[in-house]
């Protein structure tokens, strides 16, 4: 009986990469017959799984686990673990072992795999575990994924990161680069797409590294072609990608392959050369806007889109009217900006000329106004044309609609229709704001190919 079974529930801060992780750890849980729950009363077993990219991801999971104080102490048996990023912070682990004794198990990003082990010995014995591996061993191994959503899902290609960008504690908390062999990777997509998952996202920290450790002469330009050529996949996504090894060759493969989306997320995090050689980014101004010009002349459509950070130290005025300049003149599709968070161990959090936290609200908010008006004006142009949108499921903020996304990853809402959810159907946009396009499907073609018009 259903109702018997045990209940978990997890809680997921960060990236896709955690996100990802989340579906792993669910879905050893589920084979060890526990049952998922959305009701944080009902649950025998909470994970949260953590974040550490700033601060203030810290500062929400800190609230978080807080607050689940009362919930222990409520009820008797209750199992709460964290795991993720910021377990493998020597200082995080032990303030929270020492400061929330409602916190039963600990453990890292590299050994998730262990989870079924570890949460049986605290069924047990009762006891607390921490269990956090300084260093990965290896590839984690496949895990099954169990998915929330039915067309579209994550696909792990390489893991960690070796770029060290001053300011980032990825690489730290993650380790070093180590690619999933292409054999493993085509057989997991071949069982998604039996399984009716339309759309694949290819996740790593840097996907263009991919291969570089295999030794089988393959990289991420190879990968993708061989995955263009799987049937009844629609569309291939991945993320992130470095500007610094984004090559013509990539470039070409995009442009003559039939699934890779004509999105291009290209983080730059700032316009001026002084900041981008502290970040140790690898890559100049001029080297990025001509990657960007090489890609419209390339991929005519595409959509591109980028990270910046705000207030890195050293940043004078000038630095960041450089980075004004360069949105104004590249006109992204969307930016994420992030003030600049100093993260412990990095080396930008020794460095000199921190900025005041007024100073980086000022600029992060004159960026993101010009930006935001960029995003409105590219969006118009879409008003009239027809898009082709991939249903994910009610939108967060009204319920009478639907949203999915475009190919170009731009977020469209539109009213309900019977069988759409998980479809690829045509929209016609009517209205559009900075973030979102609104509009109406005008043709519900499952599992068709689907041309897109403009204008
Ligand atoms: N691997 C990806 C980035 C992952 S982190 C890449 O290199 O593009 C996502 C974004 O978080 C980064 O692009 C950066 O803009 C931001 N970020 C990373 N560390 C940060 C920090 N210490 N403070 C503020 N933003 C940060
Ligand atoms: Fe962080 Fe740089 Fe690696 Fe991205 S490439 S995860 S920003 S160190
Ligand atoms: Fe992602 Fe945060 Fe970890 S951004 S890789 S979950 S530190």
């Amino acid at each position: 009986m259903e109702d018997n079974k045990k209940k978990y529930l997890i809680i997921t801060y960060g990236c896709q990469m955690n996100i990802h992780d989340s579906e792993l750890l669910a879905g050893m849980l589920e084979e060890m017959e526990y049952h998922q729950t959305a009701e944080i009363e009902e649950a025998d077993l909470i994970l949260i799984n953590t974040c550490i990219i700033r601060e203030n991801a810290e500062l929400k999971f800190f609230g978080k686990v807080g607050s689940l104080k009362a919930l222990k102490e409520k009820k008797a048996g209750l199992i709460i673990g964290v795991g993720g990023c910021m377990m493998q912070s020597d200082q995080a682990v032990k303030e929270l072992y020492q400061k929330y004794p409602q916190v039963d198990l600990i453990f890292g990003t590299h050994n998730i795999h262990h989870l079924p082990d570890l949460i049986k010995r605290i069924e047990q014995e009762r006891g607390r575990i921490v269990e956090v591996w300084k260093q990965e061993e290896g590839l984690i191994p496949d895990l099954p994924a169990k998915r929330e959503n039915i067309s579209q899902a994550w696909v792990s290609i390489i893991q960690g990161c070796n770029n060290f960008c001053s300011y980032c504690i990825v690489p730290y908390v993650r380790g070093r680069e180590r690619s999933r062999p292409v054999a493993g990777i085509m057989q997991e997509v071949n069982k998604l797409v039996a399984d009716g998952v339309k759309e694949i996202t290819l996740l790593g920290q840097n996907v263009n590294s991919y291969g570089q450790d295999l030794g089988d002469e393959v990289d991420f330009a190879d990968l993708l072609q061989k995955l263009d050529k799987v049937d009844g996949l629609a569309r291939i996504r991945y993320m992130t990608s470095h500007p610094r090894d984004f090559s013509q060759k990539l470039i070409d493969t995009i442009r003559k392959s039939e699934k890779v989306c004509e999105h291009f997320h290209l983080p730059i995090q700032s316009g001026s050369n002084h900041i981008l050689t502290k970040m140790k980014r690898g890559y100049t101004r001029e080297k990025y806007l001509d990657l960007i010009k090489r890609i419209r002349e390339t991929v005519p459509d595409a959509s591109i889109t980028t990270d910046f950070i705000v207030g890195f130290p050293g940043e004078r005025e000038e630095d960041f009217i450089a980075t004004m300049d360069l949105v104004n003149q590249v006109q992204f599709d969307l930016a994420f900006t992030f003030i600049y968070s100093p993260r412990t161990g990095t080396p930008a959090a020794g460095m000199a000329n921190q900025l005041e936290p007024e100073v980086k609200k000022e600029r992060l908010n004159r960026l993101m106004k010009t930006q935001n008006l960029i995003s409105l004006e590219k969006n118009k142009k879409l008003i009239n044309s027809i898009v082709e949108v991939l249903v994910e499921g009610e939108s967060k903020n009204n319920r009478m609609m639907y949203s999915g996304r475009d190919r170009k990853n731009k977020l469209v809402i539109f009213p309900k229709k019977d069988n759409a959810k998980g479809a690829l159907v045509r929209v016609k946009i009517n209205r559009v704001q900075s973030f979102t396009l609104f509009g109406e499907i005008i043709e519900a073609s499952f599992n068709k190919k689907l041309v897109v018009e403009t204008g």
